[in-house]
C-alpha cells in the first residue's frame, strides 16, 4: 500500500524509485507497440527537453496573463502556429485547452452562449463524432441530434436536413477517431453556412498530421479555416505535435466568434474573474512543454515524422491485407489502422496481440458496425512496422486455434440495476479484481453485447469499483 501522507517524509530518491516501479505496472508509452493513448516520434532528447521547459513553468499560473507575460505569450505563440498551420488568417483568434474535450466543449459553449435567445439548443454531429461532443452537450444541456453516416463519413444532405432553427452549431471530424477518415468537411461547411450555423471541424485527433500528410500527397480532402464556412477548428497538442499531455488548441475564425467563449465575474468580493477555458488556476507546465516541442521540432521535422507515421501505416495495412482471418476496415489514409474480422474473433486476437506485446484497442458493434480493432499510428511506429506481419499471422492462428468466446446470454439486466455488490461480484468471477488486465477477449464479448446505456452503466461501477482509497 502507498501512502501519500506519511507520518515523516520519505527521501526523494525513494519516491522516485517507487514511482518508476509503480510505472512499469503501465503499458509500455514509448517504443511503437502501443496503438492508443500514447504519441511517441521516437526523437531522442525530446522528452529531457519537455521536462525541463515544463518544470520551469510549472509554478506559472495562467489565471492572470499580466502577472505571468512569459505563458500569454507562449499561449499567443501556439495559438499563431496551429492558425498557421490550419489555414487562419489575420482574424484567426484561440485558446490553449488542457485537451481535445474542453476544446470541444468550449466551442459548444461559445456556440451556445451566442444565441442566449435560444431556448433548446441543438448541436448537430454525424455518429462518428467524438464522444466528447456527448459530453459537451450534456455537460452544457444542449440538445443532440446524431446523424447517421453514409459509408464511413458524415452525408452532408442528411446533416442539412438534421439543422433546425434551434442548431446552434453543426460539427465533423477531421478525421474520426475510430476509423481515421475525414469527413467532406467543405460540403458541411457550405450547408452550415447557408443556414448561418456555425461549423466546428474537430481535428482534435488528426489536425498536426493532416496537413503535413496532405503536403507530402496524401488525397486528403479541404478540411481547415480555408474552407468557407468553417467557423471553428480544435487540434491537440498532445496527440501529434507530440507535446506532452495537457495541451490543445480551440481556433476560430474572428475574434466575435469567440468572445461567448469567456466566462467573467466580477460580482463577488474577491479577483474579477475572466477566464477564457475551463479551468481557473492553469499551470504553465504543459504550455511550456509544448511550445519546446513545437520549436525543436519544426516545420520540417513534422514533415519527416509524418512521412514516418505515412509509412508505418502502409506496412501494417498491407499486414493486414496480406492477412487472412482478418481485413482492412477503412482506407488507412490517414494515421489509423482500422481492421474487422473475416472469420477470426477480433476479442481474442486482440489478447493474442497484447501476449505478442502489441497493444490494439478494441470497439465495440455500434448500430450497423461490426466489431474492430483500432490502431493509432505514431511516428515510432516505423521502427517496429515490419515485424507486426508475422506477429498478426500468429496471433490470427493462436486466436483461430482458440475459437470464438462463447459466453452464454445475459441476464435481463437494466442500467439500474447495475449495482456496486453487482460489480464487485462480477469483477471478481471475471478475474478483474487483482488488476490484470492482460486477458480482456470475455469481458469486451459481454461488453459488446450490452446495449450503449448497459454498457455505460457496467463500465462507470467498475471504474468507481477501482477508484477508491487504499485501505489501510
Ligand atoms: C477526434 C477527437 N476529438 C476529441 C478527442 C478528445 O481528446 P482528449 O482525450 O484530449 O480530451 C479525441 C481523443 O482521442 C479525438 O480523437
Amino acid at each position: 500500500m502507498i501512502d501519500a501522507l506519511p507520518e515523516k517524509g520519505v527521501p526523494g530518491e525513494q519516491i522516485l524509485a517507487e514511482l518508476r516501479e509503480l510505472r512499469g505496472g503501465d503499458l509500455p508509452t514509448h517504443g511503437g507497440r502501443l496503438f492508443a493513448y500514447v504519441y511517441d516520434p521516437a526523437l531522442d532528447g525530446l522528452d529531457d527537453l519537455a521536462r525541463s521547459a515544463h518544470a520551469i513553468s510549472a509554478h506559472v499560473n495562467g489565471l492572470d496573463p499580466t502577472a505571468f507575460p512569459s505563458l500569454l505569450a507562449m499561449e499567443n505563440a501556439l495559438v499563431g502556429a496551429a492558425a498557421r498551420l490550419l489555414g487562419g488568417d489575420a482574424e484567426t483568434v484561440g485558446s490553449v485547452t488542457s485537451g481535445g474535450t474542453e476544446s470541444l466543449i468550449l466551442a459548444v459553449k461559445a456556440a451556445r452562449d451566442a444565441h442566449p435567445e435560444i431556448a433548446r439548443p441543438r448541436l448537430v454531429i454525424p455518429s462518428t463524432a467524438h464522444a466528447a461532443f456527448a459530453k459537451a452537450a450534456h455537460y452544457l444541456r444542449v440538445e443532440l441530434d446524431v446523424v447517421p453516416i453514409e459509408g464511413l463519413t458524415a452525408d452532408p444532405r442528411a446533416m442539412a436536413a438534421a439543422i433546425s432553427p434551434d442548431t446552434i452549431l453543426v460539427a465533423a471530424s477531421a478525421p474520426s477517431y475510430a476509423h481515421g477518415v475525414v469527413d467532406p468537411i467543405p460540403a458541411i461547411a457550405a450547408v452550415s453556412a447557408e443556414r448561418g450555423v456555425r461549423f466546428h471541424v474537430d481535428a482534435c485527433f488528426g489536425g498536426w498530421i493532416l496537413p503535413y500528410l496532405r503536403r507530402l500527397g496524401a488525397d486528403l480532402p479541404a478540411f481547415d479555416l480555408s474552407v468557407p464556412g468553417v467557423t471553428s477548428i480544435s487540434v491537440d497538442l498532445h496527440k501529434y505535435a507530440y507535446a506532452p499531455k495537457g495541451v490543445s488548441i480551440l481556433l476560430h475564425a474572428s475574434e466575435e466568434l469567440r468572445r461567448p467563449q469567456y466566462f467573467a465575474y466580477a460580482d463577488w468580493p474577491g479577483y474579477t474573474m475572466i477566464n477564457p477555458v475551463i479551468s481557473s488556476t492553469r499551470s504553465g507546465g504543459p504550455i511550456a512543454a509544448a511550445f519546446a516541442t513545437l520549436r525543436h521540432i519544426g516545420d520540417a521535422g513534422y514533415l519527416d515524422l509524418a512521412a514516418q507515421t505515412r509509412a508505418a501505416v502502409r506496412t501494417l495495412a498491407d499486414a493486414v491485407t496480406a492477412t487472412g482471418g482478418v481485413r482492412l476496415f477503412a482506407p488507412a489514409a490517414t494515421s489509423v489502422v482500422c481492421l474487422a474480422s473475416d472469420g477470426v474473433d477480433l476479442f481474442v486476437l486482440a489478447d493474442e496481440l497484447a501476449a505478442r506485446g502489441w497493444h490494439t484497442q478494441p470497439q465495440m458493434a455500434y448500430a450497423d458496425l461490426p466489431p474492430t480493432i483500432h490502431l493509432t499510428v505514431t511516428a515510432a511506429v516505423r521502427a517496429t512496422a515490419a515485424s507486426f506481419a508475422p506477429d498478426l499471422a500468429d496471433a490470427v492462428a493462436a486466436a483461430q486455434a482458440r475459437g470464438p468466446i462463447d459466453v452464454p446470454p445475459l441476464p435481463p439486466l437494466t442500467p439500474s440495476a447495475v449495482t456496486p455488490e453487482l460489480i464487485a461480484s462480477l469483477a471478481e468471477g471475471l478475474g478483474l479484481g487483482a488488476g490484470d488486465f492482460s486477458r480482456m477477449a470475455v469481458v469486451n464479448t459481454v461488453l459488446n453485447a450490452a446495449p450503449p446505456a448497459l454498457r455505460e452503466a457496467l463500465l462507470t461501477g467498475f471504474l468507481s469499483y477501482l477508484q477508491r482509497p487504499p485501505t489501510q
